[in-house]
């Protein structure tokens, strides 16, 4: 890799790095699949939630309303895989 496209790599990461800051706090597991797994199918209609406002409990409740919005807006629910871990990365971080 010549200095010029390192430089310019280095530039994006810092600019995708403070894109995502924008968005409030960064959540937990930052980057990894689960989070944006959570970003992408939670993060459509509001911004993500921080996964600490909740007990585990109330995370499931949650996501089960919010695939009655998906409904309502004639979006595609949530896969069995998708929904499973959705709720297992909320509760990782939530409230106890
Ligand atoms: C299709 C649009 C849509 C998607 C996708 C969506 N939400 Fe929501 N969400 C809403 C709407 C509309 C509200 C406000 C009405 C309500 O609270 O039921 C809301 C409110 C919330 C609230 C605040 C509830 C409260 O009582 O203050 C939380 C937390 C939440 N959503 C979590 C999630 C999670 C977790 C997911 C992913 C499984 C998700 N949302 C995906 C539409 C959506």
């Amino acid at each position: 890799m010549s200095i010029r496209s390192s430089l310019q790599a280095g530039a994006l990461i810092v600019l995708l790095a403070s894109v995502g800051a924008g968005c409030g706090p960064a959540l937990p597991e930052q980057g990894s699949a689960d989070e944006r797994l959570y970003s992408l199918r939670c993060g459509g209609c509001h911004p993500p939630y921080e996964p600490g406002l909740m007990k585990p409990a109330m995370w499931g409740i949650m996501v089960v309303r919010m695939e009655s919005e998906l409904e309502r807006r004639g979006l595609p629910r949530l896969a069995d895989e998708e929904r499973e871990k959705i709720i297992a990365y909320l509760s990782r971080h939530a409230a106890d």
